[in-house]
């Protein structure tokens, strides 16, 4: 009898721009220093997009390094999801020109996502369900962000944590034991004040006075978001350790995304997971949202620390509230 059908991860791929933004420009720029943003945060440094680049650029130069890893062509692709908050533009989907930058055909259907650092496990919660169900063969699944473009460079509490970065993932049908175990989404739609950038959509359209008022940038309650973080990041990965009946000494590697290190160590604390099993490279690029966990599971693999069998957690939280869970077994 033939074994259902699964999604499995069969090529990663990410990029980031050469710029790098260290603490130390910060401190040209915004009233902090090194000191603080690496006691409180972790993040050594960040990547920042030159002008010209837009997010469909680094989305598509990490699709193509994750389809030749896949050893497959942008037309065997049924379906590009786009996780992000920084479109290209608010018409058409930023998956859209990405589709046309690979040079995929209109085979494929292409949309964007939105549920910000949780986008790429959305992405892959979706993209599962069509594989599992027979509607798509092979999905790339991108989270790119280009926050460098949304951040406001006077307010230190919020432009010292992020940058731009794109990973991605495909995803494709298979038949054996390893592939996408799990998915679970989450949101708390009653937290959506905490993280929000407040003009430029149809609640509060572009005016001169948004502008003025500096509106079209990253506003954030930092301490309300490391709660709900620490707390929805454990509680997401319990629920998929019990669904998949894995113990926490079970997991080769945990993926997480990268907002703060005193985040993650306090999950790892409340796991009993040690922070030796989680992929790091937020000192490097901050936190990247919707890339984040594309693009950390990317260096993992490329790094060598991805072997088969392997059981990986990939968990994220992020504006919304939204944050959820992957199980994959490599
Ligand atoms: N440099 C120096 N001082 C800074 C600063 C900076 N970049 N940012 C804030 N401060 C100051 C504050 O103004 C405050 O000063 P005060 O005591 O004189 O008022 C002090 O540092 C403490 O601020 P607080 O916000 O309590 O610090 P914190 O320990 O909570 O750390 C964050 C701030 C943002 C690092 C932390 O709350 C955090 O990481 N939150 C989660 C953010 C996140 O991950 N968001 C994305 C989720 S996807």
């Amino acid at each position: 009898m033939p074994t259902e059908l699964r999604s499995r991860i069969t090529g990663t791929g990410s990029y980031v721009a050469d710029g790098v933004l260290t603490n130390q420009d910060l401190e040209r720029i915004v009233d902090t220093n090194d000191d603080w943003i690496t006691e409180r945060t972790g993040i050594k440094e960040r990547r920042i997009a030159s002008r010209e680049v837009a997010s469909s650029d680094m989305a598509a130069a990490a699709t193509r390094n994750a389809l030749e890893m896949a050893g497959l062509g942008p037309n065997d692709l049924d379906m590009i999801i786009c996780a992000t908050v920084t479109p290209d533009r608010q018409l058409p989907a930023t998956a859209a020109y990405v589709q046309r930058k690979i040079g995929a055909t209109s085979n494929c259907a292409s949309f964007d996502i939105a549920a910000a650092c949780a986008g790429s496990l959305y992405g892959i919660s979706i993209a599962d369900s069509f594989i599992r169900t027979g509607r798509a063969k092979h999905v790339a699944v991108i989270g790119v962000e280009l926050l460098s473009r949304v951040l406001d460079y006077k307010d230190r509490n919020t432009c010292v944590l992020f940058g731009d970065g794109a990973g991605a993932m495909i995803l494709s049908a298979d038949q054996g034991e390893s592939g996408v175990l799990s998915t679970h989404l989450f949101t708390d739609g009653s937290l959506t004040d905490i993280l929000h950038i407040p003009a430029g959509g149809s609640a509060l359209p572009t005016s001169a006075e948004t502008v003025e008022r500096r509106m079209h940038y990253v506003r954030m309650e930092g301490r309300d978001v490391f709660k709900y973080a620490v707390k929805y990041l454990a509680d997401a990965a319990k629920v998929a350790l019990d669904a998949n009946a894995i113990g926490a000494d079970d997991l080769s590697l945990v993926v997480a995304h990268q907002a703060n290190i005193r985040i993650l160590d306090a999950v790892s604390k409340r796991l009993g997971i040690s922070l030796d099993r989680f992929i790091l490279n937020l000192e490097r690029f901050g936190n990247t949202s919707s890339a984040s966990v594309p693009l950390a599971l990317d260096e993992a693999v490329r790094g060598g620390r991805v072997h088969s069998g392997d059981t990986i957690l990939m968990i994220a939280l992020g504006g919304g509230i939204s944050w959820g869970s992957a199980m994959v077994r490599w």
